[in-house]
């Protein structure tokens, strides 16, 4: 018997997908039924009162948090997030209701041993709640209480040699797309250097430092799995920089039907026979591919590595063998000043263990944008403050064509002292002497 009345939520329950409702009722019964006999610690009836609080904000139409909760681990100052009901009376079980954000392995590969071990340990100090996974990637445990707090990350670092994720003004938890682990379009092993750079800047994650947040991603091609150029201040992205490698054969056995294109994604509908000509060669957005007499071929210094021709025929199409990554900085979302993509930075990268190149960029922004940037102001913003030009100075990148879209239309140009024969002194005296007033 529910504890709450939920009419609204009851709603959720209709159609096909699952019910994030009927999966909280169903803990919520699990734990007022208690067959492994446990001495919860935290109230047994917290998945109940967690519905009943969302229905009354279904209801009322407004949240029913209050503002902020500044709680955590000693050592840390950062990995949980505190939080509050307003109406702690009525919902005894969720007056503290705090999330814990646990580092997950890059690629979010798991055993259901640990994953059971996570369980284990949340089924008896938490609300048995979680969000697999948070955005930027970690674990998160839903729904705790401030005493709690110190059990579980004894518990996750003793039993489970498991850390907390990041939150507040630090690195945040890095996360990859799945790379070389299952994908034959992986230029370099994501999963690798978010492992190795998520260790080697724990520090950083685990205390803030920085003016604000900064997060990493790494995606192991253009297509962006980890959607690392919207999402993170710093983005790597595979590349390479030689000739795709094409299998004329297979080309043939696409044109003849025998593969399907896009590896059967468009098979739900149907698009006709193969047309390589309008689906690949004109779609190819610099032109620089022809097919002729049978013979597919690509003008390299041409290309731009967009992967659609790769997309559409996998089976005929590699990567090259010369890859590495293009690192990009200063993706955000709107607040403050509007929503930034990230910049291209660095072209072309080897990311090699122990990635002594990347780990430079990384700490030279960060050294500037730890002495420069202000209070809250995300890397995007401190590069559109300070210019483009300073990120290239403090990264000692040499300025290149491709750091632009297109150059700039107004005529503000800034130059340097030394670049201006005479320098900015100006001789008034023998100004007037050529120029009366
Ligand atoms: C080779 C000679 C000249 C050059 C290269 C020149 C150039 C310019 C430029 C670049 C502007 C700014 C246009 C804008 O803001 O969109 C301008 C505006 C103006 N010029 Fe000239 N100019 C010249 C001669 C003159 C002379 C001889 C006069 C007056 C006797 C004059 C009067 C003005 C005025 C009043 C404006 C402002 C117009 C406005 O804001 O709508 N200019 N000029
Ligand atoms: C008391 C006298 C003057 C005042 C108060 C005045 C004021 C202004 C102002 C407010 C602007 C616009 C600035 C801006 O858009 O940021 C301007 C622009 C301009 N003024 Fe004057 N002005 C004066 C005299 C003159 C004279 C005598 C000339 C030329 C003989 C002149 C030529 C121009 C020109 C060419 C511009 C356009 C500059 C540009 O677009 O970059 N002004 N002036
Ligand atoms: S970003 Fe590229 S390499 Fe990574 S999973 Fe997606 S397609 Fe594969
Ligand atoms: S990767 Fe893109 S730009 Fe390069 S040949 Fe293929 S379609 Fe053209």
């Amino acid at each position: 018997m529910a504890k709450h009345k939920t009419p609204l939520l009851d709603e959720l329950e209709k159609g096909p997908w699952p019910s994030f409702v009927s999966d909280i009722k169903l803990e919520a019964e699990k734990r007022a039924k208690n067959d492994a006999g446990l001495d919860f610690q935290i109230p047994q009836d917290c998945p109940d009162d967690l519905l009943g609080v969302l229905e009354l904000a279904y209801k009322d139409k407004e949240t029913h948090w209050k503002h902020g909760g500044i709680v955590g681990v000693f050592g840390y100052g950062g990995g949980v997030i505190g939080r509050y009901c307003d109406q702690p009376e009525k919902f005894p079980g969720v007056a503290h209701f705090h999330t814990v954000r646990v580092n997950q392995p890059a690629g979010k590969y798991y055993n259901t041993e640990y994953l059971r071990g996570v369980m284990d340990i949340w089924d008896l100090r938490g609300s048995g709640l979680t969000n697999m996974h948070g955005s930027t990637g970690d674990i998160v445990l839903l729904g705790t209480t401030t005493p709690q707090l110190e059990e579980i990350f004894h518990e996750l670092t003793h039993n489970l040699n498991t850390d907390l994720g990041g939150s507040g003004s630090n690195l945040r938890t890095p996360a990859d797309c799945l790379g070389q682990s299952r994908c034959e379009f992986a230029c370099y092993d994501t999963q690798a250097i978010c492992h190795a750079l998520t260790n080697d800047y724990q520090d950083e994650l685990h205390r803030p430092a920085f003016p604000y947040k900064f997060k990493f991603k790494f995606d192991g091609c253009p297509n962006g799995c980890v959607a690392s150029i919207a999402r993170s201040d710093f983005s790597v992205i595979g590349t390479w920089k030689d000739d795709i490698r094409i299998d004329q054969d297979r080309v043939k056995a696409y044109v003849a039907g025998e593969f399907k294109p896009n590896a059967g994604a468009h098979s739900g509908r149907d698009w006709g026979k193969f047309d390589i000509v309008a689906e690949v060669v004109n779609r190819c957005p610099t032109k620089c591919m022809s097919y002729e007499d049978g013979k597919l071929s690509i003008d390299t210094s041409n290309c731009t590595r967009c992967m659609h021709c790769l997309n559409v025929m996998p089976a005929a199409l590699k990567i090259g063998l010369e890859t590495g990554a293009t690192i990009l900085c200063g993706a955000k979302a709107p607040i403050l000043d509007g929503a930034q993509m990230a910049s291209m930075l660095v072209p072309f990268i080897p990311v090699e263990e122990p990635y002594d190149e990347i780990k430079e960029v990384i700490e030279n922004i960060w050294d500037w944008w730890m002495e420069e940037g202000k209070n809250r102001e995300r890397l995007g913003e401190t590069m559109k403050r300070q210019g483009f030009q300073k990120l290239l100075e403090v990264t000692n990148t040499k300025a290149i064509p491709q750091h632009v879209k297109a150059p700039r239309a107004n005529p503000y140009i800034f130059f340097k002292e030394d670049e201006v024969p005479g320098g900015w002194k100006h001789d008034e005296k023998g100004y007037r002497e050529r120029h009366m007033r």
